[in-house]
């Protein structure tokens, strides 16, 4: 008898704590984030074209007393696309339900949400790329023609109830567009890309959730914290506060630019917003592999992190403040991202119009 089996209990039960800490943090999180959510579109800062179209859409539905259409909200994640449905739900007066395709695994599942809808109420759901086919079959005759079609009995003696549906609306969320079925994506009637956070946007999200937190805060420390939250409202958020237990603690309570500035170097965040991991991504494929191209996977494994972490969490702010390039054999380190780090650009990763001294 060998005793793998009792070392691997121990890892499975060390890994389930994990879990259940994470779980924790979660719910943490969301208790956290709820308590700030804006309600309305005054309190929403920024997604300006968002906001402005949406008006006009939520008008347009109160006027002919018809249910929205469905909308799908796609981009990295923290940028408010939850908060952006809870804020339509708000200003319609109705109730949405909140889940995520992960959980509606089984048909019941879904079967289960769709029949305690009641006329134009919103069902949102998150990660919708992660639908698996029985549940986006069920959804689209629900979203046509508002309609649950259930099979009952088996292949000769099957027989489809049609069962009518309360008209609702549907609010997808996604990290990735891309992973939508075509059938999917083509029965929302507004599709929308959640844009990055501009620094004064930002600073005003801090100065707005320090306000609801009793948190002390100057525009120069709303700025400084805004500058390292990578355009993502969730990570301005949780800044302001972990940097609010550093001014209290260390300093004199009141975030200024340099209680926020010194904080955020404590905590390893640096000027662009980068944390310990971005910084070894990009360290690894400067370092290790020349400046790339390297695969995803070989990176993920280096890094002992999961490909989705780095492809949905660490990669898209990456690659828009062009950090980092996607190229079709993996991914390169940008010339930016060496002067970031103080380092020589190698020659070969020199663009040609920087190598032609124009
Ligand atoms: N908190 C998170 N996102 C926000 C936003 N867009 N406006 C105001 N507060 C927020």
């Amino acid at each position: 008898m060998t005793i793998i089996s009792d070392n691997n209990l121990e890892i499975k039960s060390e890994k389930k704590r994990n879990a259940n800490i994470k779980a924790e943090h979660i719910e943490y999180d969301k208790t956290f984030e709820n308590s700030i959510r804006p309600k309305n579109f005054d309190d929403y800062i920024g997604q300006s074209e968002l906001k402005e179209t949406l008006k006009v859409i939520l008008e347009a539905a109160k006027m002919r007393q018809e249910p929205l259409d469905h909308m799908l909200f796609y981009g990295p994640p923290g940028l408010g696309k939850t908060t952006i449905a809870g804020v339509i739900a708000s200003q319609m007066g109705v109730d949405i339900k909140i889940t995520s395709a992960p959980a509606l695994e089984r048909p019941r599942d879904i079967i289960g949400i769709l029949m305690t809808l009641k006329g134009g109420e919103i069902l949102f759901i998150d990660e919708i790329h992660r639908l698996n086919k029985v549940a986006e079959e069920i959804l689209y005759p629900a979203m046509e023609d508002y309609t649950l079609d259930m099979t009952t009995g088996k292949s000769q003696t099957a027989k489809t109830l049609r069962v009518p549906l309360p008209k609702f609306t549907l609010i997808g969320a996604t990290t990735k567009a891309g992973e939508l079925s075509g059938p999917l994506r083509d029965r929302f009637g507004v599709i929308h890309r959640l844009q990055f956070y501009t620094t004064d946007e930002l600073a005003q999200v801090i100065t707005r959730t320090a306000k609801i937190l009793n948190i002390k805060i100057t525009q120069e420390g709303a700025i400084a914290i805004a500058r390292r939250s990578r355009g993502t409202p969730r990570i301005a958020n949780r800044l302001v506060k972990r940097v609010a237990d550093f001014a209290i603690v260390k300093y004199n309570g009141i975030i200024d630019d340099d209680v926020a500035n010194e904080s955020l170097n404590i905590l390893k965040i640096d000027e662009y917003g980068l944390d310990t991991t971005d910084r070894a991504l990009l360290k690894l494929i400067m370092e290790k592999y020349n400046g790339g191209p390297v695969g995803i996977e070989t990176l993920a494994a280096a890094l002992s992190e999961d490909v989705r972490t780095l492809e949905d969490v660490c990669e898209p702010y990456l690659l828009q403040a062009g950090l980092l390039q996607r190229t079709p054999r993996g991914r390169k380190a940008s010339p930016e991202a060496y002067r970031h780090f103080g380092e020589k650009v190698p020659p070969e990763q020199k663009s040609i119009f920087e190598n032609q001294d124009i």
